[in-house]
């Protein structure tokens, strides 16, 4: 049950390329935090570093206080669980979790209690005397988690545990994550991975990092609301959130804006004054446009270059004159709108998002 802090983290490894820049972190006691964010931006790196199996090249970690960079894995008091489970095959589920605390000369009752307990937060009862052979993938990876949990270490810390199970174990083993951290409230946990399903389900504060530099750390409400810049607002949301290059025409407490083919729209958006128009990206994630009429006012008017119907909601690609990109508009249920139809397309103000020329996001009032 801990803190863990970073404080200028950086690591360079011995090719002298800085994986991660300048890490500042508080994660406080109890916490469940996702680190997500594309392949190769650090995510595994960092954690590797908290855990003590990569060293730290510069900056400092703290756990509950103590800086720990000089302390070796065994001695922080972290249990990790990884991708792939490595549970020792020839030993039952009960011995692949009691293991640790036999090597640690825990007495026999206390051993069965806490591996009883564990089996039974994660629904393995049944299963104790199988051997690993004999379970299912999300069955196993519920074992290694089990293995963690009987040390009752101060922080878990998980590597994608559920990437290499199917998509319906995936969600159930998810399920399984999301009744265990309700389970130990003080437990602090530290989760990674690229799915941004299980970033926004599981994660109490989700940090989003690219290049080896944070993006942004929030709430999954917040990054999906007030996203900081292009970079989170594309990268939260699926379908990803509609960028299209425009101008700000005239600042202040209601923003201007004129897109690149309609004509200019108001948006509750805070910008600095300024004397002359400015280049800027105007957003609106897919969920948040409408299909209007021709005589209603309307943000976009296009050409449909492709409709998909996944059932519970349409997904109309959207070819506006003068932009680069399709938008794309998320309708619910089916629609009557086949390809080569002209459509409209309108979105509430409080859903519009502004980035300045820099990507970075102007601040929406309410
Ligand atoms: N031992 C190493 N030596 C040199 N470079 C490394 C080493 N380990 C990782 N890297 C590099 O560091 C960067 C970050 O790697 P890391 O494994 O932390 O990424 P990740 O975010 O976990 O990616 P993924 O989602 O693919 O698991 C990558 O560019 C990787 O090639
Ligand atoms: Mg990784």
């Amino acid at each position: 049950m801990a803190d863990v802090k970073l404080t200028n983290v950086k690591k360079i490894y011995s090719n002298n390329v800085e994986v991660l820049k300048d890490i500042n972190l508080d994660i406080k006691q109890g916490e469940f935090i996702v680190f997500v964010g594309p392949s190769g931006c650090g995510k595994s790196t960092l954690l590797r570093m908290i855990s003590g199996l990569e060293e730290i090249s510069a900056g400092t970690l703290e756990i509950d206080g103590v800086v720990v960079n000089d302390v070796p894995p065994a001695l922080r008091g972290i249990a990790m669980v990884f991708q792939s489970y490595a549970l020792y095959p020839h030993m039952t589920v009960y011995d692949n979790m009691a293991f640790s605390l036999q090597i640690a000369k825990t007495s026999k009752a206390d051993i069965d209690q806490q591996v009883r307990k564990a089996a039974d937060m994660l629904q393995l009862t049944p299963y104790l005397d199988r051997l690993p052979k004999a379970l299912s993938g999300g069955q196993r990876q519920r074992v290694a988690i089990g293995r963690a949990i009987v040390r009752r270490p101060k922080v878990f810390l998980f590597d994608e545990p559920l990437s290499n199970l199917d998509a319906a174990l995936r969600v159930a083993t998810r399920m399984e994550i999301a009744n265990l951290k309700d389970s130990m409230p003080d437990s602090t946990m530290i989760y990674v991975t690229h799915d941004q399903v299980e970033a926004m389900t599981l994660a109490d504060r989700i940090v989003l990092l690219s290049g080896g530099d944070i993006e942004q750390v929030g709430s999954p409400l917040e990054l999906y609301e007030h996203p900081a810049n292009v970079f989170v607002a594309k990268f939260i949301g699926s379908p990803a959130m509609n960028i299209v290059p425009c101008r700000i025409e005239q600042t202040g407490a209601q923003t201007l804006v004129s897109l690149s083919a309609s004509a200019s729209i108001q948006t509750p958006i805070v910008t600095e004054s300024s004397e002359q128009a400015k280049p800027a990206f105007f957003g609106i994630r897919p969920e948040d446009l409408v299909v209007v009429s021709a005589e209603q006012e309307s943000l976009f008017s296009g050409d449909v270059s492709f409709v998909e119907s996944l059932g519970e909601a349409t997904l109309l690609y959207v070819k506006i004159p003068g932009a680069d990109e399709m938008v794309i508009a998320k309708q619910a249920g089916t629609l009557n709108i086949k390809r080569g139809d002209k459509v409209y397309l309108s979105a509430p103000a409080e859903k519009m998002h502004l980035f300045d020329e820099n990507e970075q996001s102007y601040l929406r009032k309410g």
